[in-house]
């Protein structure tokens, strides 16, 4: 199915055309649209919640994880005060746990100078820890249904498969004015949940147009990683108050350097902290000493 790509010419996409991909994704989204717990709330705390799980996390786990992460920090205040090691513990089973840490920060900055409430710009969005482009733009589009122009990987796929076929290494640069004439200005928001769903049926329908990204990356092999290993050194201090160097290490059952290395990592991105001789998760997310940036 590539119908849109011959509309493809210098001067852009047809009105018609635009009008015709855009019909093409509301039918598909209409008869197989995924209905996502995220998708049912004006909350802009729980959409912000949603899209920082959903980063680096597939959507069928963050079903399950959303819901009682909610429950137990139902509010952007309840975060910001929670004690890390809860914000850890509901965290869980998502992985990449950088962004539990951004989480509370975002919280805690969104109480201190925001008056609780997200910001609807783009511009702003993007000045918080954790926070990318894809991920300003699908809040700014799923919090407050703005027209705002973004890609990520749904829907870079998307695009790919639709307007260049055959074509390896598209850059993003050449896919934004086609997401930008293409948008459907007046609902922003069912129109990226269309885009998403149908990027994500185009990924399970191999071969994935994303190969052909020029920004392409897969997720590391999980076996044996920095992540797996940072993973068991949160567990092991979740199972217990505290634990000396010695034990922590021990209890991980890894390499030992490694594992010593990377807990001063988690030091010094403020997850863990140390008194006297024992280590244990963080009261809570301070400001970072180190540049922290998810990635
Ligand atoms: N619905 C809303 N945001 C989403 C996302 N980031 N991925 C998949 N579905 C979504």
């Amino acid at each position: 199915m590539e119908p849109f790509a011959e509309r493809l010419t210098a001067g852009g996409l047809t009105p018609a055309a635009a009008h015709r991909f855009r019909r093409h994704l509301y039918r598909f989204f209409h008869d197989q649209g995924r209905q996502l717990p995220w998708r049912a709330t004006p909350d802009p705390y729980h959409i912000l919640v949603s899209e920082i799980m959903l980063q680096q996390t597939r959507v069928e786990r963050v079903a399950l994880k959303y819901e009682p992460f909610l429950n137990a920090f139902p509010d952007v205040w309840s975060l910001a005060r929670a004690p890390l090691r809860d914000i850890m513990a509901a965290w869980q089973g998502l992985g990449y746990n950088r962004r539990a840490l951004a989480l509370q920060r975002i919280a805690r900055q969104l109480v201190a100078d925001f008056d609780g409430r997200l910001p609807a710009s783009v511009e702003t969005l993007r000045t918080f820890p954790g926070i990318g482009e894809a991920t300003a733009g699908a809040l700014a589009a799923f919090a407050f249904n703005q027209p705002v122009v973004f890609i990520e990987t749904n829907i870079r796929r998307v695009f790919i498969h639709c307007f260049f076929p055959g074509q390896s290494g598209v850059r993003d640069r050449e896919i934004l004015p086609l997401v930008d004439q293409t948008l459907d200005r007046k609902q922003p928001r069912p129109w990226y949940y269309a885009l998403m769903d149908y990027g994500s049926m185009l990924k399970r329908a191999a071969p994935n147009p994303n190969r052909r990204s020029a920004h392409h990356q897969r997720q590391a092999p999980f076996a044996d990683s920095d992540r797996q290993i940072r993973g068991l050194i949160l567990k092991a201090l979740l199972g217990s108050p505290a634990l000396s160097l010695e034990d922590l290490v021990k209890t991980v059952g890894k390499n030992p350097e490694r594992t010593t290395r990377l807990i001063h990592t988690l030091i010094k991105e403020g997850f863990l902290e140390q008194e006297g001789a024992h280590l244990r998760i963080a009261s809570s997310a301070q400001a970072p000493g180190t540049d922290f940036r998810d990635p």
